[in-house]
C-alpha cells in the first residue's frame, strides 16, 4: 500500500449493482485515491439492517457480491486497498457500543438525515429502532476503528462526518488522544441527474443507468430519457443547458460536446438521435469495465477471496485499536 500520510476510509451500503451516478460520483474517486493513499473500502452490510427487516435481509449477501464486483471492475485493487464487508470484522460493533457511551442522545436526534429517514419510513422518532438512531455512531466506529482521517463521501454525508468528529473529539478529551478527527473529502463531480431529468440518479427512483447492463439494455434505457420539455417538435431548437441528456454527454461524450450542442440548438440533431449518440458514448466508456466485470464474475471465488483477505487485514488493525480503547477506558483485561 502507498501512503501519503493519510488513511482513507469509505463505505457504501450494499444496494446491489451500481449505477452511473455511483460511478462518477464516488467510485472513480475511490479508484484514484489508491494512487496516493492507503485506502480502506467497506461494504456496510450492518448499516443495511437499519432500515430493513425480515425476509428482505436475504438480499444483503447477493447485493454485497454484486456491488463489490462493480468496485473491482472499476479498478479498486484488492492487493493495494483493503476491501471487506463490515460484518466480517465484528470489532466495529464493539467499538460502536463503547462510543455510544460518550454520545449524547440529543446529538443523534438532531441529525437532519435521522429526521428525514423517520419521515421517509413513515415512522415516528419513538417507533424506529435503536439501531437507526445509532446509525452515525456505527459510521463513526467504521472510520475511527482504522484511525482513518480522510473520508470521501457525497454532500449528503456531511452531517454524519461532523458528528464523527465530535464523537472522536469527545473521546479524546475524556480518555486521552486516541483518534484522528476524520475529515470529509467531497467528490468534484456534482450530482448526476437521473433519466427522468428531475431527480438525482438513484436505483430506488428507477431513473438510473446500471453500470453492468448490456450495451443493448443501455441504449434502450437511454431512449426513455426525458429531454428539454419545451422541445415538442423535431424542428424546435433544443436547450442543452436545461437537458439532462446533455449533462450526461458532458460526462460520457466529452469529445462530441460541440457537435451535440450545435446540432441540438440548430434543430439539426433530434432527441432520438441525440440519445443514441449518448448511448454510444456510455457504452464505449464502460466497455472495458464491463469486460473486466464479466471476467471477474466467472473467476470462481474471486470476490470471496478478496473479501476474505480484506477482512483478515482489516481485523488486524481493528484488534489493535480496540485493545487500545479498552485500555484507555479501564475495562477488564486478563491481567487485572
Ligand atoms: P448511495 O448508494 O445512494 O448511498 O450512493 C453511494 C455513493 O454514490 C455515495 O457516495 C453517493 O454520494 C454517490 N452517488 C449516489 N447517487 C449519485 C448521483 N446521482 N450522483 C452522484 N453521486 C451519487
Ligand atoms: N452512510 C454512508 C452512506 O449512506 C455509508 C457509510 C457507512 C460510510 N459507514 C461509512 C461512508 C463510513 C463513509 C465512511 O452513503
Amino acid at each position: 500500500m502507498t501512503t501519503g500520510g493519510h488513511r482513507v476510509f469509505s463505505g457504501m451500503r450494499p444496494s446491489g449493482r451500481l449505477h452511473v451516478g455511483n460511478y462518477v460520483g464516488a467510485l472513480q474517486n475511490w479508484v484514484a485515491m489508491q494512487d496516493e493513499f492507503e485506502c480502506i473500502y467497506c461494504a456496510v452490510d450492518v448499516h443495511a439492517l437499519t432500515d430493513m427487516q425480515g425476509e428482505d435481509t436475504r438480499e444483503i449477501r447477493p447485493n454485497v457480491r454484486e456491488m463489490v464486483l462493480d468496485w473491482l471492475a472499476a479498478g479498486i485493487d484488492p492487493d493495494r486497498s483493503l476491501v471487506f464487508a463490515q460484518s466480517q470484522v465484528p470489532e466495529v460493533m464493539v467499538l460502536h457500543t463503547l462510543l455510544s457511551m460518550v454520545t449524547p442522545l440529543g446529538w443523534l436526534m438532531r441529525v437532519p438525515t435521522f429526521k428525514d429517514k423517520v419521515r421517509q419510513m413513515q415512522e415516528t422518532e419513538e417507533s424506529v429502532s435503536y439501531g437507526l438512531v445509532g446509525y452515525p455512531v456505527l459510521m463513526t466506529a467504521d472510520i475511527i476503528l482504522y484511525k482513518a482521517d480522510t473520508v470521501p463521501v457525497g454532500e449528503d454525508q456531511l452531517p454524519h462526518l461532523e458528528l464523527a468528529r465530535e464523537i472522536a473529539r469527545r473521546f479524546n478529551h475524556l480518555y486521552g488522544p486516541t483518534f484522528p478527527e476524520p475529515q470529509a473529502r467531497l467528490t468534484e463531480v456534482p450530482l448526476v441527474v437521473g433519466l427522468d431529468g428531475a431527480h438525482k440518479m438513484s436505483k430506488s427512483l428507477d431513473n438510473h443507468i446500471e453500470l453492468a447492463a448490456s450495451p443493448e439494455e443501455t441504449t434502450a434505457r437511454i431512449a426513455t430519457a426525458f429531454t428539454d420539455p419545451e422541445r415538442l417538435r423535431r424542428s424546435d431548437p433544443g436547450r442543452p443547458w436545461v437537458c439532462n441528456v446533455y449533462s450526461l454527454h458532458k460526462l460520457f461524450n466529452p469529445g462530441r460536446l460541440d457537435e451535440v450542442y450545435q446540432g441540438c440548438t440548430s434543430a439539426q440533431l433530434g432527441c432520438v438521435e441525440d440519445k443514441r449518440l449518448l448511448a454510444d458514448g456510455v457504452n464505449e466508456n464502460l466497455a472495458a469495465f464491463r469486460e473486466r466485470r464479466s471476467e471477474f464474475e466467472s473467476r470462481p471465488g474471486y470476490v470471496e477471496d478478496a473479501l476474505r483477505e480484506g477482512a483478515r487485514r482489516a481485523q488486524a488493525i481493528a484488534r489493535e485499536t480496540l485493545a487500545e480503547v479498552q485500555e484507555r477506558l479501564g475495562l477488564a483485561s486478563v491481567a487485572l
